[in-house]
This record gives structure tokens, C-alpha cells and sequence, in this order.
């Protein structure tokens, strides 16, 4: 079998920490209830976690992936004459193959942005739309908390954004597949980033920060939750063996595995946005606020690194790649990759 290098592609290229390995190894233990129907311990244990941290009002759903939290939440909201505004560079624009065109049916809006975050001055223009019986009507922002520009929205600028599309009859839907980064940016907490912000529609990651699989969709009105069940399973997101993802779920949120993973993420995008930094050659593009690092490098060092330490090309015009950290980054990766990059440059 190919032996893949360690480096620094994405956070998903990471495997499972111990402690999910584990709580998968004991609720392995005999016979549940499938489907996380009611009577199932596991899934009610790990919705019970989810209202700790986010409040009793709320109502969880599992589901498999990314892609289906954001496109099962959205098509919650939206009908297929609806538009959701996001970001260029949003996952739901740019990496979900349109999913979201084909399955919410409705149509995406685009900002342009320079580091991945919206403003609500940059939706205005599109609510001109409202009651034009010509236009797809904007029924959602979405925004991605950290976004995938490794930016984060503050508190101040999520809760703006929820005022302003409540103020104007949409919802607020948040991409939150590192959300668990963008917590330990803030040094804030998941409920002062959506239910306290006004956020109506989470998509809740763990598979970034050391799950195997399986993401949450949250929903902050129960109303907005109503029949999603159905929702979920004629969009083939119903998990089976449901206690796979409850338990990873519950053992994530519990005793705060969640940010000791995503605390050691973060402070090696530190150090590594600290090492590159030493070198003119190099030009860091983002501001570093999360487990990434967007770094523009000269053409030809980009192959070299890459054939060291893997990584993905950004922008090729630009020669911007972006390096991410995980919860199993370490030191040595980071003096290692610092090392051949040393070697090239000086
Ligand atoms: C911002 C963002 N949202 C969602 C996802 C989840 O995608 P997936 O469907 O691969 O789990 C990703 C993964 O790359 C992401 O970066």
C-alpha cells in the first residue's frame, strides 16, 4: 500500500484521534436502536450535549457530511425561487459540485471578497430583488465561521449579519465545518458565536478536528426544523447505524475534546505563520486566525515543498498556496517542512 506522507493538504487528511477511536470502540458494544429513533441512548446522549453548549430551544439533526448539513439546512429555509447570498470562495459556491443547485433548487449569489468574509453592505444591492417577480428572491445569507480563507468572523460581525437579514425578512445560515477553530479564535464559545448571535441554521462540524465522520445540523427555531426528518431521508443523509455518529458527537463535545484539538490546530498555524514570516521570499496573504496558513511562494518552490510536504495550490495565477494544521500537527512537521524550505531559500 502507498505510504501518504504527512504534511499539510487539509485537516481532513488527518486521521481520528484516540479519544473518538475509542468512544467508536465502546459504543460498539452490542445492539441499538437504528435510525437515532427515539429510545436511542446514544443519540440522546449526544443531543443532550449539543443543548449544553448551544442552548435547550435548539433541535438536532445528524447527517453524513459537509456538503449535506449545508445543503439539507438550506433547503430547509429556501424554496426553489429563493437565493442564497455567500461568499465566492464559500464550499457551498465553489466545492459541493451543485449540490446546493440541484438538490435546494434554488439559486446562489455571489460576493466577491478578499478574504472569504461578507459584509451586509455587499447583500444590499441584491434586496432591490425583493418583490420582483422577475428575480430569484434572497432568502439567506450563508457564511462560513472560519471561512475558507482561515478568516473568522467576530461576534459583533456575525450578529450584525443575523440583525440584517432578519431586518429584511432572511435567515442566517452558518457553515460551521471549523467552527470548533474559529471558537478558540474568538476564545468565545459556540453559544455566543450562533444562538446569541441570532445565527438560524448551523451546519456543525467535528470530521476537520479528529471525527471520523459525521456532521450536525442545527437548527436555533424548532419551527425552522419542521419535517427536516423527511428532508434527510429523501435526500439519502438518514444514517442507518446513527449511533456512529452519536457517539463520536457526544465524546467530541464532552469534556472539551473539541478544543483541545482545535487549540493545538491553531497554535501550530501559529508557529508555522511564525517561521515563514522569517523569510522575505515569502508573503503571508491572510491574516492567520485560525489552523491555516495562506502563504504566496515563489513558482518554483511550490513542487519542491510539495514533493516534501504535501500541500494545496490556492490560487495559481498567484502562486498563493494554503497550508493547514490538525490536531495531530507537530512540532517536528512544522521544524521539518521549516527545514527544507531553509534549505531552498537561503
Ligand atoms: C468550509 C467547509 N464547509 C464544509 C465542508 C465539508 O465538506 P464535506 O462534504 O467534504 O464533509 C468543508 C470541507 O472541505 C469545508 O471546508
Amino acid at each position: 500500500m502507498k505510504k501518504i506522507k504527512k504534511g499539510f493538504a487539509s485537516d481532513n487528511w488527518s486521521g481520528v484521534c484516540p479519544e473518538i477511536m475509542e468512544a467508536l470502540t465502546l459504543g460498539n458494544r452490542g445492539h441499538n436502536e437504528a435510525y437515532g429513533e427515539l429510545g436511542d441512548p446514544v443519540t440522546a446522549a449526544a443531543i443532550k450535549q449539543f443543548k449544553n453548549h448551544f442552548g435547550e430551544a435548539i433541535s438536532v439533526r445528524f447527517v453524513y457530511n459537509g456538503t449535506a448539513a449545508n445543503v439539507l439546512g438550506l433547503s430547509q429555509l429556501m424554496r426553489s425561487y429563493h437565493a442564497v447570498v455567500t461568499a465566492s470562495t464559500a464550499h457551498l459556491n465553489e466545492d459541493e459540485c451543485a449540490a446546493p443547485e440541484k438538490f435546494m433548487g434554488a439559486k446562489i449569489l455571489e460576493v466577491e471578497t478578499s478574504d472569504g468574509k461578507i459584509k451586509a453592505e455587499q447583500v444590499k444591492p441584491f434586496l432591490s430583488s425583493i418583490g420582483f417577480q422577475h428575480h430569484a428572491q434572497p432568502k439567506v445569507i450563508s457564511i462560513s465561521q472560519l471561512t475558507e480563507m482561515g478568516t473568522v468572523y467576530s461576534l459583533e460581525e456575525i450578529k450584525q449579519l443575523a440583525d440584517f437579514a432578519h431586518d429584511n425578512n432572511m435567515y442566517l445560515h452558518m457553515d460551521g465545518a471549523r467552527i470548533a477553530n474559529a471558537a478558540i479564535t474568538l476564545e468565545s464559545d459556540f453559544r455566543s458565536m450562533t444562538t446569541d448571535a441570532g445565527v438560524d441554521v448551523l451546519s456543525f462540524g467535528g470530521t476537520k478536528n479528529g471525527m471520523m465522520f459525521g456532521e450536525a445540523v442545527i437548527f436555533f427555531n424548532p419551527n425552522l426544523a419542521k419535517d427536516f426528518e423527511y428532508l434527510r431521508k429523501q435526500g439519502m443523509q438518514l444514517h442507518s447505524k446513527m449511533r456512529y455518529i452519536a457517539v463520536q458527537f457526544d465524546r467530541y463535545l464532552y469534556e472539551g475534546l473539541w478544543h483541545k484539538n482545535a487549540t493545538h490546530a491553531n497554535a501550530m498555524a501559529q508557529l508555522l505563520a511564525q517561521h515563514l514570516s522569517a523569510y522575505n521570499q515569502l508573503e503571508i496573504t491572510q491574516k492567520v486566525t485560525g489552523n491555516g496558513v495562506f502563504v504566496r511562494m515563489p513558482q518554483e518552490l511550490i513542487p519542491i515543498m510539495q514533493h516534501s510536504y504535501f500541500f494545496h495550490i490556492w490560487n495559481e495565477q498567484t502562486h498563493e498556496v494554503r497550508l493547514m494544521c490538525s490536531w495531530d500537527t507537530t512540532k517536528e512537521d512544522i521544524e521539518g517542512f521549516v527545514k527544507v524550505l531553509h534549505e531552498q531559500l537561503s
